[in-house]
């Protein structure tokens, strides 16, 4: 017999990710199976990647090629946290066609390790920096790791409520699951067909966590706002439909200046705009002799870890280093002290990162307000025609259970400045 198509594909997939430091959404994404391959192919991705890197450390250390260290995981994986039987496994593994597999090496080691406890639990398995930077955030890594070996459910937004979408997403109801915050918000595990059926611009796949910093900036019309690492444009297009929803009828939305440094991410920006038909956003390469107005309102989402994307990026166990955490919070720290000057007194700033460390959350913030006594953080309530309750903003930041609602802990501060 030889090795399914699903099963090939994860290994595949699986061998780029951890050798060739590819991304898991990039290479994921034109993946041509069939939808229950597919959900194999995508359950056996994840669950190596989360629960395999004590693992991985270990095979490392044997003598074996970079496929045999991979079919070992998998193999691992379907044997101890699918339960499959060894037959099964020991069948599918035999006969990869790969230069650097030898099927005897491959079982000598299968043999050595099948027997061995705690080896691969079903459990999340994180490199010992990261498990750190869960502690000193304080975060509850029990209730954080809860659900972390089962494969996300997509999230996504619905822009349009034409009778159309609306008639479309009732025949979808028993394929989706109401959103833990926002209205008109769903999460499916079965995402293929949900895509297939939805007109590609009534929504956008973007997380509940961050659509939230959107709303803590509350734009409204007539404001000058700058969007500060913009690109790809998610936050974008939920800023322009926020926006557009604003009943006013003194002030219309001005355009809305959303800035990235880097050129080939403000394609992709351009190509949001596109897709969406976006009139507000208007893509803007920083450079060094980019000029900006003063504004009213400035949202920076800045470069980070992404640690609070695990769950659906389990591939940055694979690719983060502990120093990038260090070089990251520099570089948000530069971002913060250079846009500050672009804000007006009595205007807001928005910090939002989806990470949860120290460095790049709390401790950034604290740093910046101690050399920038003019700004302070701001107390208020979050009421919006958007989210199911109103949400409390306590020291600039929202006061949400983020494990319990089972969202990823972004951390987003709201800051004001007080005079010049
Ligand atoms: C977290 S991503 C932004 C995601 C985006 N806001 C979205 O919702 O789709 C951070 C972005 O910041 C950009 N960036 C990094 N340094 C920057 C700088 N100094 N000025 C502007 N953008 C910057 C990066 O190129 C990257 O696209």
């Amino acid at each position: 017999m030889s090795i399914t198509a699903s099963r090939f594909y994860a290994f595949k997939t699986l061998k780029r990710i951890i050798y060739q430091g590819a991304y898991l959404h990039l290479v994921t994404r034109n993946i041509n199976l069939n939808g229950r391959d597919r959900a194999f192919f995508k359950l056996l991705v994840n669950l190596v990647l989360k629960s395999g890197y004590k693992l991985f450390e270990k095979l490392s250390k044997e003598k074996l090629s970079n496929s045999e260290v991979i079919a070992l995981m998998m193999a691992l994986v379907e044997l101890k946290i699918l339960g499959k039987e060894k037959y099964i496994v020991f069948s599918q593994y035999k006969s990869i066609p790969e230069k650097d597999f030898s099927e005897k090496r491959f079982f000598k080691t299968l043999k050595k390790l099948e027997n061995e406890k705690n080896l691969i639990e079903n459990e999340i398995s994180l490199p010992n920096f990261i498990i750190n930077q869960i502690v000193d955030s304080k975060l509850d890594i029990n209730s954080f790791t809860k659900n972390f070996v089962s494969t996300p459910m997509t999230g996504f937004f619905v822009l349009s409520h034409s009778k159309e979408i609306l008639d479309l997403l009732n025949s979808l109801s028993g394929k989706l699951y109401p959103g833990r915050i926002f209205k008109n918000y769903y999460y499916t595990e079965s995402f293929a067909e949900v895509l297939g059926i939805l007109p590609k611009d009534c929504y956008i796949v973007i997380s509940e966590s961050s659509m939230l910093s959107v709303l803590l900036l509350e734009p409204k019309p007539g404001e000058k706002i700058l969007e500060v690492g913009a690109s790809p444009g998610g936050k974008s297009v939920f800023l322009e439909y926020v926006l557009k929803n604003y009943k006013d009828n003194l002030n219309k939305p001005k355009k809305v200046i959303s800035v990235d440094i880097s050129e080939s991410r403000i394609s992709a920006l351009k190509k949001t705009c596109e897709k969406y038909k976006l009139k507000l956003i208007n893509p803007t390469l920083y450079t060094k002799k980019t000029v900006f107005d003063v504004s009213d309102k400035i949202l920076i989402d800045a470069p980070c870890s992404g640690l609070s994307t695990l769950d659906s990026k389990p591939d940055i166990i694979f690719h983060l280093k502990e120093s990038d955490i260090k070089l990251l919070a520099k570089k948000q720290e530069d971002i913060l002290n250079y846009y500050k000057d672009f804000i007006r007194v009595k205007g807001k700033l928005v910090y939002s990162v989806c990470t949860f460390t120290e460095m790049e959350g709390k401790g950034q913030i604290e740093k910046f307000l101690q050399k920038n006594k003019n700004f302070k953080t701001f107390e208020g309530v979050l009421s919006s025609k958007y989210i199911n309750q109103d949400i409390i903003i306590k020291d600039g930041m929202l006061d949400i259970d983020w494990n319990a609602l089972s969202l990823e802990p972004f951390f987003i501060c709201c800051l004001e400045k007080v005079d010049e």
